[in-house]
């Protein structure tokens, strides 16, 4: 919980809202709806590296305007090493882009900081953090998929734990200093595992806008991963 507690002061777990699963007509009041966040996790996709088209950079700079909660845009893009560091450009928290897209992803982050954004890097399922041990030294977040990136509502894949776990060991033992988030099928059945496994951020759409009460569920999943971390 290092990463987080430095982040938070408060050394709770950090709860990210996917607005995916939002209603992308009303977007600032869903927003407010999710008051009390740490972070608002934008998915971008672009209908080529992932089967799905969402929204782009005049929509996130909309969205960063009309809300105080850091940005923690998600891009799930072809050629991030060009388009990464615009967001970064109009005022996101932090940018994180997919490896297997990228050309030269410690590059990409360097462009990324330089413009005051935290970089992030995302894994596929099937990716294998060991093979970007030494790229993930220029990173600030780790974002583990524990679904295929594409759509919300999906199935949290289990086998994603023991990736959790190798993340946090490389975090303690001083490898890596970075932030641990998870994307994917996160919801009060199984957050508790991927807390214990040692994830600081959870991201979560589905169950968070299919609650009635958004901003109460969120602080549920807080005090779930709080409890099991
Ligand atoms: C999926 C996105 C996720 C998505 C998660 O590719 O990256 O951020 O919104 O949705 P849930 O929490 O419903 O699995
Ligand atoms: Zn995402």
């Amino acid at each position: 919980m290092q990463y987080a507690a430095q982040h938070t002061g408060t050394g709770q777990p950090m709860i990210a809202p996917s607005i995916l699963s939002a209603d992308f007509a009303r977007l600032a009041d869903e927003i407010d709806r999710v008051a009390g966040s740490d972070w608002l996790h934008v998915d971008v996709m672009d209908a080529h590296f992932v089967p799905n088209l969402t929204i782009g950079e005049p929509v996130v700079k909309s969205i960063r305007a009309a809300t105080d909660i850091p940005l923690d845009c998600h891009l799930m893009i072809s050629d991030p090493d060009r388009w990464a560091p615009g967001y970064a450009t109009l005022g996101a928290h932090n940018v994180t882009f997919h490896v297997e897209a990228a050309g030269d992803p410690v590059q990409t982050a360097r462009a990324i900081r330089a413009e005051g954004a935290k970089a992030g890097l995302a894994l596929k399922p099937g990716t294998a953090l060991e093979d970007y041990r030494e790229v993930l030294t220029e990173f600030d977040t780790l974002l583990i998929m524990t679904v295929e990136p594409g759509f919300g509502g999906q199935a949290f894949i289990d086998a994603m734990i023991d990736k959790i776990a190798a993340a946090r060991r490389a975090v303690d033992s001083g490898h890596l200093n970075l932030l641990v988030e998870v994307d994917g099928g996160v919801n009060a059945a199984t957050i508790e595992r991927a807390a214990a496994a040692g994830a600081d951020c959870f991201v979560a759409g589905s169950a968070v806008y299919g609650a009635d009460d958004p901003a109460q569920a969120v602080r549920a999943l807080r005090e779930q991963a709080a409890a099991a971390s």
